[in-house]
């Protein structure tokens, strides 16, 4: 299944509610274009991937009511404003915008639809060429290795399937290494304060059978001090032109400690991820500030199986919570795209992408 798709009556879009993962599986019904900003706001969706799917389906769903040049405006600013860090949302609302903007406003509804639809088609399509692309990575590990050991990968947050519409990005090549046979083993950062690797990843990767082990964010050093990791793959929701990555808290340092300990480190960055207009991730990319509360509660299944929210911080203390870092460029052994794998330089993305020259 894909994680959003058009309702079978044609007049709603379905999305999996990820909120209610890994506990319960929920489909949630968007049926205007406040319903798709708050499921990006509230993370119904997340991933940046599916947030760019999820706005140009908003768009859709805002034109079907009103199609004039003032609600596409409208609709364009409201869902660029529900998650800042994500360049994935932006290309998808500019794409649609530019599709529509010149058709007749009886024609704009049906154009975005059809838009909307094919975006998510390539969306997997890219995200096949990702694992193409970054299989070969893992096979050249498995191919040094004894028979009875496997390829050890460690990943952060949730760039699977669920955080795009199907097949993932950082676990496209997991995907396409374990179904071909290979030993295949992932650490997976349970990925605090949201949890996206323990809640997601890993009822991704339990799903279709992959080996894995959660562990806590900061025990992945350890690992790699240990041999225990053979390579590091995790997403991105705003690439530099130059290289620089933007990714969930936490993955700079997983970048520094396999930067330390010359483990290869390597982001899975699909086009739409990349933004050709910045240069210098640190300075540039805005990082999204989400609330305390995220931090100060944990949600999870109690033993007589009800889902509650605890929390874990005294009463009174401040939290603060950056939801993104930036993982310089020179961290980053190589960008996985659907057009292969270059090194993360302007050259490198200028020598697979030459059309995209950077602004
Ligand atoms: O806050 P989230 O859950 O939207 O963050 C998601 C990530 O950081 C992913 O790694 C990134 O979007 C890449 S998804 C293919």
């Amino acid at each position: 299944m894909r994680t959003i798709w058009l309702a079978a009556d044609g007049s709603a879009v379905e999305i999996i509610d990820q909120t209610r993962l890994p506990h319960g599986f929920a489909i949630a019904r968007l049926e205007t274009l406040a319903d798709a900003a708050h499921a990006i706001r509230a993370m119904l969706v997340r991933g940046a991937p599916l947030i760019g799917a999820t706005a140009a389906w908003g768009l859709w769903l805002a034109l079907c009511r009103d199609a004039t040049d003032a609600a596409l405006a409208q609709a364009h600013a409201t869902l660029l404003a529900t998650r800042p860090t994500a360049v994935n949302l932006r290309w998808a609302l500019d794409r649609v915008r530019a599709r529509v903007a010149p058709l007749p406003a009886t024609e704009r509804a049906a154009a975005a639809r059809g838009l909307a639809i094919a975006m998510c088609d390539e969306d997997v399509a890219l995200n096949r060429g990702i694992a193409s692309a970054g299989l070969p990575l893992i096979r050249a590990i498995a191919a040094r290795k004894r028979p009875d050991e496997r390829v050890n990968i460690l990943t952060h947050c949730n760039a699977g399937w669920l955080a795009a519409v199907d097949v993932g990005t950082a676990t496209a090549p997991i995907y396409a290494a374990h179904d071909a046979g290979l030993a295949v083993h992932v650490w997976v950062d349970e990925t605090r304060p949201r949890n996206q690797g323990a809640s997601l990843t890993a009822w991704e990767l339990l799903n279709h059978g992959v080996p894995h082990t959660v562990i806590a964010d900061n025990a992945g050093g350890h690992l790699m001090q240990h041999g225990h990791v053979d390579l590091v793959i995790v997403g991105t929701d705003r690439t530099t032109a130059t290289g620089d990555v933007a990714n969930k808290i936490g993955t700079y340092l997983k970048a520094l400690a396999a930067h330390d300990n010359g483990v290869p480190f390597y982001v899975a960055a699909p086009s739409p991820s990349i933004d050709w207009t910045l240069h210098d991730g640190r300075r540039e990319i805005p990082i999204e500030e989400r609330g305390a509360e995220e931090l100060a509660q944990i949600t999870g299944r109690l033993a007589d199986g009800t889902v509650a929210s605890v929390s874990v911080l005294p009463a009174g203390s401040a939290a603060a919570n950056p939801a993104f870092d930036v993982t310089p460029a020179r961290l980053v052994t190589g960008l996985i795209t659907e057009r292969g794998v270059c090194s993360a330089t302007a050259e490198g993305l200028r020598t697979l992408f030459p059309g995209h020259a950077s602004k």
